[in-house]
C-alpha cells in the first residue's frame, strides 16, 4: 500500500521543476515565433482595465462551460451612500444542454443558445430592451479583440462539429437572426404601399466573449484591489453525466510588454493560460503514473490536457476508483473481491472522494455506506485504506495545482518593474468549493513554494463569479465604447 500511495506523491523538488518548465512554456506561449509550439497558449484576453466601481446598468451574461448553459442578468446599480459600492444584483437560469446539442452540429448549439437567452428575456418581460451581453466561453479561443473569439479545440466533453476555427460570436449572432424576424410597422420598408421595418425577437449587442477564469478574476478584482490572478479547479457542476469532464485552467494580468502576440507595449492585459494543456509534448511524463495513463487513454481527447487530468473533477474520482481496483487485484483490499460497479469506468464520482475524505475516521458508516452503493461491504480496515487513498489523490492534485500557481506568482512577482508583496488569487470549482482539504492543501503549498519570492497569496472564493465577471468587464467596455461616441 505503502509504495502505490507513493506513487501519488509529489516531493517539493518536483514541484519546482515543474513549475519551472511551466515557466518556460508561459515564456514560449507569449512569444510571436514560439506560440505556435507552446503547450500552454497564454490567450491574450483583450481585458485590459478592471472595474473601477463606477460602472452601472443591467447586462446579459452568458455562461456555457459545462453541462448546463447559464443565462443571467445583471445589474449593477447605485449602492450604500456609505460604503459608496455600487450594489449588484442578480436573477438567472440555469439550461439544461442536451447530449444532441453538445455533440451535435454546431449551428444546433447556438439555436439552442438563443432560444434559452429568448425565453429568458420573455420570462423577465425584457425582449424590447437592447442590452449588452457579456459571454463567458469557457474553452480555448484565439481571441483578437474582446468581442472576437475564435475557437481552437474543444475541451471537457464537448465536441460539436463545424465549430472549430470559426468566430463564436459571429456564430451566436447567425444564430439569433436565424430566430425569424417580425415585422413592425415604420418607415424603412415598403411591400404593397404599406412601411415595415425587420424586428428581431430579440435586440441584444455581443460586446464581450471571456474564459470563465477570467470572469472569476475581474468578479473578485471588484471587491479586492490586490486580486489579479484567476483560477477554476473543476466547474461548477454538481452533478456530472458521464461523458463531460471537469476542467482546471488560470489566468492573470501580464505585462503588455511581454506579451508580443499584441501590439502595444503600455499597461497590462489579462492573459487566459489554458494550463490544462500543460504536459501535452511530454513535459510531464516522469511525474506520470499508470492510473494517469489509464485516464486518457479512455478519455474522449486522449494525450490532450494532460496536467487538467492530474488536477480535476472527474478525473480524480477516476484516478481513485483506478488505485482502489489495483490494491483489490494486489489481494490488499476489500478481501480482493470488489465489485462489477467499483470495475465500472467513472462510478467513482468526485464528490465520493470529497464525502470519505470528509468522514470522520472513527465513524466509518459514511465511507461503508459509500462503498455499497458500490456493491462493496467494507470492512474498517478497506474503509482506512480508501481514505487515504483518497487523501492521496486530492492531495498530488492540489500540489500541482499549487506548482500552477507558483509559476503566476513568480511570473508577477519578479518582474523588475513590480513590487508586489500581496496578491489575490479568485478561485472557482466544485473540487475547490466543495472538497474539504483541497483548498487548504494549495493554498498552504503555494505559500510555502512561494517564500522565497516575498509574496503572500490570498485566496478568494468567488460566487457566480464567471457571470457576473462577464457582466462586468462588459460594463467596462460598455462604458470606454460611449466615451468613444
Ligand atoms: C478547460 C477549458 C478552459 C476553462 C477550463 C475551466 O480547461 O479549456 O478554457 O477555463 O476548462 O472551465
Amino acid at each position: 500500500i505503502k509504495l502505490t500511495l507513493d506513487d501519488l506523491h509529489l516531493s517539493n523538488e518536483q514541484l519546482t521543476k515543474i513549475m519551472k518548465k511551466m515557466i518556460k512554456e508561459m515564456h514560449k506561449g507569449l512569444g510571436k515565433d514560439t506560440h505556435d509550439d507552446a503547450t500552454v497558449k497564454m490567450i491574450p484576453s483583450y481585458v485590459k482595465s478592471l472595474p473601477d466601481g463606477t460602472e452601472r446598468g443591467s447586462f446579459l451574461a452568458l455562461d456555457l462551460g459545462g453541462t448546463n448553459f447559464r443565462v443571467l442578468l445583471v445589474k449593477i446599480k447605485e449602492g450604500d451612500k456609505l460604503d459608496g459600492k455600487p450594489k449588484i444584483e442578480m436573477d438567472s437560469q440555469i439550461y439544461r444542454m442536451p447530449e444532441d446539442v453538445i455533440v451535435g452540429e454546431g449551428e444546433k448549439l447556438f439555436d439552442h443558445i438563443a432560444m434559452c437567452m429568448a425565453d429568458f428575456l420573455k420570462r423577465l418581460d425584457l425582449l424590447d430592451q437592447r442590452l449588452p451581453v457579456g459571454f463567458t466561453f469557457s474553452f480555448p479561443c484565439q481571441q483578437d479583440g474582446l468581442d472576437q473569439a475564435t475557437l481552437i479545440t474543444w475541451t471537457k466533453g464537448f465536441s460539436a462539429p463545424g465549430v472549430v476555427g470559426k468566430n463564436i460570436v459571429k456564430m451566436l449572432k447567425d444564430a439569433i437572426d436565424r430566430r425569424g424576424v417580425s415585422l413592425e410597422l415604420t418607415s424603412c420598408l415598403t411591400i404593397y404601399g404599406q412601411t415595415f421595418k425587420m424586428m428581431h425577437d430579440m435586440d441584444v449587442d455581443i460586446i464581450a466573449v471571456v474564459n470563465d477564469t477570467v470572469g472569476t478574476m475581474t468578479s473578485c478584482a471588484f471587491d479586492d484591489q490586490e486580486c489579479m490572478v484567476g483560477l477554476i479547479v473543476g466547474n461548477n457542476l454538481v452533478y456530472l453525466t458521464t461523458f463531460l469532464c471537469t476542467g482546471s485552467n488560470a489566468c492573470y494580468m501580464e505585462k503588455m510588454s511581454n506579451i508580443e502576440r499584441v501590439d502595444s507595449d503600455k499597461g497590462e492585459m489579462c492573459v487566459n493560460m489554458e494550463w490544462g494543456a500543460f504536459g501535452d509534448d511530454g513535459a510531464l511524463s516522469e511525474y506520470r503514473n499508470e492510473y494517469d495513463a489509464h485516464v486518457d487513454e479512455n478519455s474522449l481527447n486522449c494525450g490532450k490536457q494532460l496536467y487538467e487530468k492530474m488536477i480535476s473533477g472527474m478525473y480524480m474520482g477516476e484516478i481513485v476508483r483506478l488505485v482502489l481496483v489495483k490494491l483489490t487485484d494486489d489481494g490488499l483490499l476489500f478481501g480482493g473481491k470488489g465489485s462489477d460497479a467499483l470495475r465500472t469506468r467513472g462510478s467513482f464520482q468526485t464528490s465520493y472522494v470529497s464525502q470519505i475524505e470528509s468522514a470522520i475516521p472513527s465513524g466509518m458508516t459514511a465511507v461503508q455506506n459509500i462503498l455499497a452503493t458500490l456493491d462493496i461491504g467494507a470492512m474498517r480496515h478497506d474503509c482506512e485504506i480508501v481514505i487515504q487513498v483518497c487523501r492521496a489523490v486530492s492531495r498530488r492534485a492540489a500540489h500541482l495545482c499549487a506548482a500552477g500557481q507558483w509559476s503566476v506568482v513568480v511570473s508577477i512577482a519578479l518582474h523588475p518593474e513590480q513590487e508586489v508583496l500581496r496578491m489575490t488569487c479568485g478561485v472557482d470549482g466544485t473540487v475547490y468549493k466543495k472538497h474539504p482539504t483541497f483548498s487548504d492543501i494549495m493554498s498552504e503549498k503555494v505559500n510555502e513554494l512561494c517564500a522565497g519570492a516575498d509574496v503572500a497569496v490570498n485566496f478568494a472564493l468567488s460566487y457566480d463569479g464567471s457571470g457576473k465577471g462577464a457582466a462586468l468587464i462588459t460594463a467596462v467596455a460598455q462604458r470606454a465604447i460611449n466615451a468613444e461616441q
